[in-house]
C-alpha cells in the first residue's frame, strides 16, 4: 500500500505536469493534472490513445462538482450522494476552462469520485496542496488492450512513461466503472458496469435509457475495445469438452475461461472465474492477461448467462472478442 511520503510525492509529479498511475476500485488509472493540457497531452502519448477520446475528470468529492460542470442537474447530486464514492461517472455539461484535451473538444465531460482509499487520500492531498482537485484518468493500459487491475500490469503496460505507480493492490471491482450520461436531461447508459440499471432506476425513478447513435464518443464503447493479443472465441459450457477435445487432436493449445465446467486436460490451460458476475468481473481482466502471457494458441472463453446480471461482464466479453488477435 502507498504511506503518505508517496501521496506527496505524486502529488509533486502532477503539479509538475508528470503522469501517475492511480489505483481505484474500478481499474488502475493513468493520471494527470486535468487543469494542465500539457500534462494531459501525455497521456495520450503514453496511452497510444487518440487525442479526440475524452477523459475522466476524477475529483475528491461532489462538493467539488461545480468547479468541472455547469448547470449540473439535482439528479447528478442525488447518484452523487447514492454511489460515490464508487464506480459511477456522469457526464455533465462542461464547466468554463475545462481543457479541451480533457474533453476531446465536446461541451461535456465526464466526472467520478473514485471508492480507493489512495485514490481518494491523493486527490485530497492535491486539491489541499494547491492543485486543481481534478485528475483526469483513463485506464492505464495501452489504447484498447486490457485494463490492468494491479500495480504491476501498469508497469507492463506502460513502463517508463510513468514516473509513478501507487501500489493500491488488485482493484476490488475490475471493470471499468458504469457511465451515465447526465448532459441531455434523462439519463443515458453508455457503459455498464458494477451499478446496474436497477439501481440507478432506484434513484432516478427510470431505467437509464440507451443511447442513440448520436450518442458522444467513448472509446469504452468502441466494438473492439479490452482485447489481448492472442485470438479469442466464445463456446457454450455443453460444447466445450468436445471442442477442446478437437483443438487438441489439431495439436493446438487453448486458454480456457471457464465459469461452470471445471476441467485440466492438457495440453490446455485452464481459467476458472466465480460463477457470479461480481466475482467473475473481478477476476476477469487478469484472468484474459494471464491467458494471453501464456503463449496458447486460442482463448476460448464458455458462454456466460444472458441475463440483466451479467450485462457489464457481457460487454466486455464482446468487446474484447471483437478486438482480440488484433
Ligand atoms: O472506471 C473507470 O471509469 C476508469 C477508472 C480509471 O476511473 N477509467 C476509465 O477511463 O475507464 P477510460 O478513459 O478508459 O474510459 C472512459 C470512458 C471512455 O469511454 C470515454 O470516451 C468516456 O469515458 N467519456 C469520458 N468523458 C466523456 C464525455 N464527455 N462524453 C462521453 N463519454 C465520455
Ligand atoms: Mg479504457
Amino acid at each position: 500500500m502507498s504511506d503518505k511520503a508517496e501521496i506527496a510525492r505524486a502529488v509533486e509529479l502532477l503539479k509538475a505536469g508528470e503522469l501517475v498511475g492511480i489505483p481505484t476500485e474500478t481499474v488502475y488509472g493513468l493520471g494527470a493534472d486535468a487543469a494542465n493540457p500539457a500534462a494531459v497531452a501525455k497521456i495520450f502519448a503514453a496511452k497510444g490513445r487518440p487525442a479526440d477520446h475524452p477523459l475522466i475528470v476524477h475529483i475528491p468529492g461532489a462538493a467539488h462538482l461545480e468547479r468541472w460542470a455547469r448547470e449540473v442537474p439535482d439528479l447528478a447530486f442525488e447518484l452523487a450522494e447514492a454511489f460515490w464514492p464508487g464506480p459511477l461517472t456522469l457526464i455533465l455539461k462542461r464547466a468554463a476552462g475545462v481543457p479541451d484535451a480533457v474533453t476531446g473538444g465536446q461541451d461535456t465531460v465526464g466526472l467520478r469520485v473514485p471508492g480507493h482509499p489512495v485514490a481518494l487520500d491523493l486527490l485530497r492531498a492535491f486539491a489541499a496542496a494547491g492543485g486543481s482537485g481534478g485528475i483526469a484518468a483513463p485506464s492505464a493500459n495501452r489504447f484498447g488492450r486490457i485494463s490492468p487491475t494491479t500495480a504491476e500490469h501498469v508497469r507492463e503496460e506502460l513502463g517508463d512513461a510513468v514516473a509513478l505507480v501507487l501500489d493500491g493492490g488488485p482493484c476490488a471491482v475490475g471493470i471499468e466503472s458504469t457511465i451515465i450520461d447526465l448532459s441531455s436531461g434523462l439519463p443515458v447508459l453508455l457503459r455498464p458496469g458494477h451499478v446496474t440499471p436497477s439501481a440507478i432506476e432506484a434513484v432516478c425513478g427510470a431505467l437509464p435509457a440507451a443511447p442513440t447513435a448520436a450518442a458522444p464518443r467513448a472509446s469504452g464503447t468502441l466494438e473492439a475495445h479490452y482485447a489481448p493479443a492472442a485470438p479469442m472465441r466464445r463456446v457454450d459450457g455443453a460444447r466445450l469438452p468436445e471442442f477442446l477435445d478437437a483443438m487438441r487432436r489439431d495439436g493446438r493449445r487453448c486458454g480456457v475461461l471457464a465459469h461452470s465446467s471445471p476441467g485440466s486436460d492438457s495440453p490446455h490451460v485452464w481459467k476458472m472465474l466465480p460463477a457470479q458476475p461480481a466475482g467473475y468481473a473481478h477476476d476477469l481482466y487478469a484472468a484474459l492477461r494471464e491467458l494471453d502471457h501464456a503463449g496458447v494458441d486460442l482463448i476460448v472463453v464458455e458462454a456466460i448467462p444472458e441475463t440483466p446480471a451479467w450485462q457489464a461482464v457481457a460487454d466486455r466479453l464482446r468487446r474484447a472478442l471483437a478486438g482480440a488477435g488484433a
